[in-house]
Order: structure tokens, then C-alpha cells, then sequence
């Protein structure tokens, strides 16, 4: 079927306003240029990125870099077009893909960097591999920077990094996929916090010991173990680094953060001059075509399992906005485009 002229999309036209500032818009369909594919959309997921963003979050780096903007980076689709200069997908292939921070995501229509779009099989559902990149992109990373290896593949007992992992937020979107990676890469003993609703969850996608971070032990991180750890990928927010430090083996460790402030930048920094053997690291994703293949294949073999949240079409995109928002998903929010209306 030919690209229609125009789509219905989701845009924001202002920083704030939260869910009730996206509106419902008939705009052009967008046009790939060089080195893009144009992506007819089945699912895109939201991450808080895409709120805090609009919030005004990142307005110091420019963005969003203009308005009104469609947010939601995280997509699946199916490529229709190619801009100039792509000859690695064709039309009719289904993709994911990352278009951070370009947005687009909340739309019939997504135009999508081919550099960091890559095939979805038939075993990974579009919802599913829209969850993929950012998440599980973030989690890897996370991993990685702490010392977990990946490096061809699980080994098949052990890793050469940390063996007690803790993994803050293990409910949400990044720690679940986090806490399976880090069994998948062979850490021995993973620790990991949540609300105790999700204990089971938590526990069933691998972690050894689950705390709940509403009890005083779960706030202090200490499991009933008295394990300390030799490294950290916080999901959480609002985990002072006392806490943090006090958690880490006296040998030293890594905490991998995904949300730090200017107070953890400028611990990190003194940590680093210092040569402390207890470091804080901030961590932002720096997507890897690799590193998404990889992720797309063990979801494709069964061994990576994606928990979705909540699924919403795209006439009810402010609620799966609303749901993000208030922090309490447990695992990833999706928006089906082309679903019921
Ligand atoms: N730096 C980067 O590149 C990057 C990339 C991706 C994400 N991030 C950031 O990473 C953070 C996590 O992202 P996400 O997508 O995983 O968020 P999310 O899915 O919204 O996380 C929600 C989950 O976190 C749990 N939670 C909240 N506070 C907690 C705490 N103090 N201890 C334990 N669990 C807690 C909630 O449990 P309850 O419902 O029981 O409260 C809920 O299940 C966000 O701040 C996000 O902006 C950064």
C-alpha cells in the first residue's frame, strides 16, 4: 500500500503540562533522508527520558531542538522507504530501531537512523523489540561498566567481573532486563531491590536474594546475606552514595549510575583524583548497533524475557505517559500504533 500524505501523531508544543500537554495532530508523513529509513510504526515504548525531556529536563542541551515535537525514541516498525544512501534494508522488513533524542516514536510514520536500526525475527514481537533498545541497550552498558563480561557470549560458570551484584529498581525497565543479563553473564550472587508487589517477579527472572526498598534493610541495601557488593547498577533514584558506599565491599567496587546529578558527577569526579577504590560512575547509553543485534538475539532465543506493563493504542497515549510518569511500572510501558483505536 502507498505511504499515505499524512498521519495522526502525538505531539507535545511546550516544555510541562505532563500527559495532559500531548496532543492528538494530523501532520505530514515525514520523509527519510540520507542514511534513514522510514519506519510504518507498530510499537514504540516509553521511557522517562521521554517525560523528563519534556519537563525541560535536557533543555541545556537543546532539547527537545524544536517544537511542536513527537517524543518516544524507542520504536518497531516496519521500513517502507529508504533515504538516500541505505542499502542494508528493504522495504517490507521489520525493524527496531533508536532515534534518540529525535523522538518521532508516537506516530503512524517514524523516520529512523539506518545506523542504528536493526532486523527484528519473527520470534521477537514488535512489542517486545521496541522495549529493547534503550532499556536493555542501558542495562547491558550498566553491566558492562561494572566489570560484568559479555565477551563472547555467557560463559558458562562465573564471569571475570563482580560476583555479588546489587541491582537497584530491579521492577522497572532498566533492572529487569539487567538483573537477567547479569545471570546470563554468569554473576554469581545477584541481589536486587524492589517494592515487595514485585519480590516474585524479581526473583523469578534470576536475582539470588530480593529487598524491598520500602523496609529499613531495603533502604540501607543489606539483605538478610549480610552480602556487601562488588558492584552496583542503580536503576534507582534518591539512594544517597553513604548508603551506596557503605554497600560496597571494603575491597573496594563500582556503582554504575543511570541517573546521576551534578552532586554524583562531582563525586565521581573526586573519586577519580583521589584513586578511591570505591567509585561512583555515571553512566549514559551510548547506543551500539552490536550490542542491539546481541540483545535482539538472546531475546530470540528465549533467554532474554521482556515484561511489559502496560499496553495502550495511540488514542490513549497520555495514559501510558501518565503511567511512566508516575514511576511505578513494573517492567516496560508500550504504545501499539495501529492497534485499537
Ligand atoms: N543514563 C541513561 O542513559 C539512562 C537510560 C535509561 C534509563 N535511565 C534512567 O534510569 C532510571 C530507571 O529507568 P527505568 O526505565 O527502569 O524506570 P521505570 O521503569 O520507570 O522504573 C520504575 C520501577 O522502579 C521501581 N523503583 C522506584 N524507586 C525505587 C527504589 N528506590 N528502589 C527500588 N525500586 C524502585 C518501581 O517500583 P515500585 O513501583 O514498587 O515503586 C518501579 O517498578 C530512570 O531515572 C531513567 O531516566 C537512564
Amino acid at each position: 500500500m502507498a505511504t499515505p500524505r499524512t498521519m495522526r501523531a502525538v505531539q507535545y508544543d511546550k516544555y510541562g503540562g505532563g500527559a495532559d500537554g500531548l496532543k492528538h495532530v494530523e501532520v505530514p508523513v515525514p520523509s527519510p533522508k540520507e542514511g534513514e529509513v522510514l519506519l510504518k510504526m507498530e510499537a514504540a515504548s516509553i521511557n522517562p527520558i521521554d517525560w523528563k525531556i519534556q519537563k525541560g529536563m535536557l533543555r541545556l542541551f537543546r532539547m527537545p531542538s524544536k517544537f511542536p515535537f513527537t517524543p518516544v525514541s524507542d520504536l518497531a516498525g516496519e521500513v517502507v522507504e529508504l533515504g538516500s544512501g541505505v542499502s542494508n534494508f528493504k522495504p517490507g522488513e521489520k525493524v527496531i530501531s533508536i532515534c534518540f533524542p529525535h523522538g518521532g516514536g508516537l506516530a503512524e510514520y517514524a523516520v529512523a537512523p539506518a545506523s542504528l536500526t536493526v532486523a527484528r525475527p519473527a520470534e521477537v514481537s514488535a512489542v517486545e523489540g521496541a522495549c529493547l533498545p534503550t532499556a536493555a541497550g542501558t542495562a547491558l552498558q550498566l553491566l558492562k561498566a561494572v566489570g560484568v563480561s559479555f565477551d563472547g557470549g555467557p560463559p558458562p560458570s562465573g564471569s571475570s567481573g563482580p560476583k555479588n551484584l546489587l541491582v537497584t529498581a530491579a521492577s522497572g525497565g532498566v533492572g529487569h532486563y539487567a538483573v537477567q543479563l547479569a545471570k546470563l553473564a554468569g554473576v554469581q550472587h545477584v541481589t536486587a531491590t524492589c517494592g515487595a508487589r514485585n519480590a516474585g517477579l524479581v526473583a523469578g527472572l534470576g536475582a539470588d536474594e530480593v529487598l524491598d526498598y520500602r523496609t529499613p534493610e531495603g533502604a540501607a541495601l543489606r539483605g538478610p546475606s549480610g552480602r556487601r557488593y562488588g558492584a552496583v547498577a542503580h536503576c534507582a533514584t534518591g539512594v544517597p552514595w553513604s548508603v551506596l558506599r557503605a554497600a560496597l565491599d571494603d575491597g573496594g567496587g563500582t556503582v554504575a549510575d543511570v541517573t546521576p546529578g551534578i552532586g554524583a558527577a562531582v563525586t565521581s569526579f573526586l573519586q577519580k583524583v583521589t584513586l578511591s577504590k570505591k567509585r561512583l560512575v555515571p553512566l549514559m547509553l551510548a547506543p551500539k548497533t552490536e550490542e542491539m543485534e546481541w540483545l535482539v538475539d538472546v531475546a530470540r532465543q528465549g533467554k532474554l524475557r521482556t515484561v511489559v506493563d502496560s499496553r495502550y493504542p495511540l488514542s490513549r497515549a497520555q495514559e501510558a505517559w501518565a503511567k511512566s510518569m508516575d514511576g511505578h511500572a513494573t517492567g516496560k510501558i508500550v504504545v501499539e500504533i495501529g492497534g485499537a483505536v
